[in-house]
């Protein structure tokens, strides 16, 4: 059951987040439609579709390290896929890839983006609210999630902000039973988001984290770190096979 989510920061923080989030979202809006080329791909971004912020034909750490982390065969979920950024990348590298995203504009979107990218045979895509149409588990599960808690006026805000962190819950309680035995997820977050309430529903799913900062950005007196998140399973001890938990082992 999601609990009752509170900010796990001052009341002066949380003022500065929403001021930050309005002025990007208002840029945003104005930025769109838009057509973006980096990492030798091709994307057309529409009207109400979050365009990657990218730093030149380079792209930006997150989708460099979904692409450096997909291996050939692997069955890859994208979890909120936007433009379909993600999961072109890892199609390319030979990846068997299930895209999905609340915003039904996104879907239609990405389609003709992975079609555009010569991919499109590779990826299959639906509708999505978190895990509701996805089937089956994965090698690997990528996420660059809303980071703000705040309720989402349309579409296009909603790929920054998720009520009360609802998705995000639901994502990371979810996320284990989707998992194979050797997958992982990497998640895009910051400090300007509420990282301490992500760190705790890590913690309290059961997964282990490394998280791996690629970045830092401030704005007045507030900084906001940005880090790259590799989760997995949490292995049991052998003590805990033996006496017959449900935990899972470290296979030999
Ligand atoms: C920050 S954007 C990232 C888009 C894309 N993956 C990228 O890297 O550019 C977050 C995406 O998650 C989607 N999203 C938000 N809440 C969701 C939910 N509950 N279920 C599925 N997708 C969701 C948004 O529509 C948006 O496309």
């Amino acid at each position: 059951m999601i609990k009752h989510y509170t900010p796990r920061m001052t009341k002066e923080q949380v003022k500065l987040l929403r001021t930050w989030h309005d002025e990007n979202y208002q840029s945003q809006k104005a930025s769109l439609p838009k057509q973006l080329c980096f990492m030798g791909l091709d994307l057309n971004i529409r009207n109400d579709v979050f365009a990657p912020d990218v730093d030149d034909e380079t792209g930006n750490p997150f989708h460099r390290a979904v692409e450096a982390e997909v291996k050939p065969g692997e069955r890859v979920l994208d979890m909120g896929t936007g433009s379909g950024v993600s999961g072109i990348l890892a199609a390319r590298k030979g990846a068997r890839v299930v895209a999905v995203d609340i915003n039904p504009n996104a879907i239609e979107c990405a389609r003709q983006n992975a079609d555009h990218n010569n991919v499109a045979d590779r990826i299959t895509f639906a509708v999505s609210d978190i895990f509701d149409e996805v089937e089956g588990d994965f090698d690997l599960i990528v996420f660059d999630p809303p980071f703000r808690w705040f309720k989402p006026r349309d579409m296009l805000e909603a790929s920054t902000a998720d009520e009360d962190y609802r998705g995000l819950t639901r994502f990371i309680n979810e996320t284990k039973d989707r998992l194979r035995s050797n997958g992982r997820v990497l998640l895009n977050f910051a400090t300007s988001a509420d990282i301490d309430y992500l760190h705790s529903l890590i913690d309290t799913a059961g997964l282990q984290k490394k998280a791996t900062q690629y970045g830092e950005l401030t704005k007045g007196d507030f900084t906001a770190r940005y880090y790259i998140i590799r989760l997995t399973r949490r292995w049991a001890p052998i003590s805990a096979r033996r006496r017959g938990s449900t935990s899972l082992a470290r296979p030999t």
